[in-house]
């Protein structure tokens, strides 16, 4: 069997997953929401379902949901696509990454990843033959500098696999940071794959700015988005890749082979989705704000420190602070078999040298989940300093 899959660990968000079931706890590991998503594109879904099209669709995706990609990213990200040429919709942003690092890389080529970094990103990387090279990211601010990218880019960097906003740590990376990447990708002549499924996620009145539209990224950028995330519905899988027409026709050949399609129904209901009025999408961010900011104040309340979220579901609390005697996994496995709590240690983000003393929880939840949370988290902080 191949040792990329065979070698791989229970993953810890499985195993917290397990753990949460059996103590019965509150579970904010998992990144999903408890509200049902809007209820008008599941019933576009559902009718779909019953009246339209349910055999194998155009394999680049339907051509509404193309068109609806192109004009919703003219929209709200100023970006001119072609939907016959520059989109392929995908079963997820998850099939979009594999066909695009499958499509990219050839064994040898090195890959640059910022670690804490997506969990599958790595072993697809590996599976693919690309020799990885780590940007470290850290607390509390998780930004990187010229200095960083230069240690991990090199004449044979074939991809950069960029994540903004970056999940766990829900920062949302902006112009220099950007502009500072791009300045690299085009010096190395490498492509950057852009996971961008949390681009709606974003508050305090933030825009999502995609690495794609800057000045020479046109030509050199995959961007990859997901439906699952923009309506909170993650079970959909219904993902997009977006990238200029002599990339994307090999990227469209690996989706060929990976899924081909993707189920007519839901594509049909995303186009729908895509198209509603900006009032939906600012709704949602002020409604996931609203929660975060629940969340955070409680924990400040408890004596967390807790770190800036800046878009995405997710809120780090940074234990360094307070002297603990126990690292974030520890902290993780105590809190939920005591507190009946589940977290993610943030040192499972990362495949080398890990922070060791960050947890993240999913805020993404009604406000009677929320508090019931917030209840049995009150002493968990006095019984780790003992
Ligand atoms: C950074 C990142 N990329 C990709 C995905 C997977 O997206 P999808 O469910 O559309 O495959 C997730 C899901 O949490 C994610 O956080």
């Amino acid at each position: 069997m191949n040792p990329v899959f065979a070698d791989l660990p229970v993953s810890i968000f499985e195993v917290m997953s397990q753990l949460a079931r059996e103590h019965e706890a509150v579970n904010l590991g998992q990144g999903f929401p408890d509200e049902a998503g809007p209820e008008d594109v599941r019933r576009k879904a559902a009718e779909a379902v019953v009246h339209g099209w349910n055999q194998y669709p155009s394999m680049l995706g339907i051509p509404e949901l193309r068109q609806a990609i192109a004009v919703h990213y003219r929209h709200w990200q100023g970006l001119n696509l072609d939907p016959d040429r520059e989109i392929v919709v995908t079963s997820g942003a998850t099939e979009a990454l594999a066909g695009a690092v499958m499509a990219l890389i050839e064994p040898g080529d090195e890959v640059v990843l910022f670690q804490p970094l997506y969990d599958a990103y790595l072993p697809l990387v590996r599976r693919a033959g690309g020799i990885p090279r780590f940007v470290r990211l850290e607390p509390p601010h998780w930004r990187f500098d010229q200095a960083m990218l230069a240690r991990a880019f090199s004449p044979k960097t074939k991809i950069v696999l960029f994540n903004n906003p970056l999940n766990p740590s829900g920062t949302v990376y902006g112009a220099s940071d950007l502009a500072l990447l791009a300045r690299m990708c085009v010096e190395h002549d490498a492509i950057a794959v852009c996971d961008e499924v949390w681009e709606h996620v974003l508050f305090d009145g933030r825009r999502h700015m995609p690495l794609i539209g800057l000045p020479g990224m046109r030509e050199r950028c995959v961007k990859i988005g997901s439906a699952g995330k923009i309506f909170s519905l993650t079970g959909w899988k219904v993902g997009f890749v977006v990238a200029a027409p002599q990339i994307l026709r090999v990227l469209a050949k690996a989706h060929q082979f990976i899924t081909f399609t993707t189920p007519p129904s839901l594509q049909a209901a995303v186009a729908y989705g895509l198209a509603k009025t900006d009032d939906y999408f600012d709704g949602m961010r002020q409604s996931f704000q609203r929660s975060r900011d629940r969340f955070a104040d409680g924990l400040r309340a408890l004596g967390f420190p807790v770190l800036d979220a800046q878009g995405t579901y997710f809120l780090n609390v940074d234990l360094s602070p307070l002297g603990l005697n126990e690292d974030d996994e520890a902290f993780c496995r105590r809190l939920v078999a005591e507190h009946k709590v589940a977290a993610i240690p943030v040192s499972a983000f990362y495949a080398a040298d890990p922070i060791r003393s960050v947890v993240r929880f999913c805020f993404a939840k009604r406000d009677e989940t929320l508090d019931m949370a917030l209840d049995r988290l009150a002493g968990a902080l006095a019984r780790a300093r003992r």
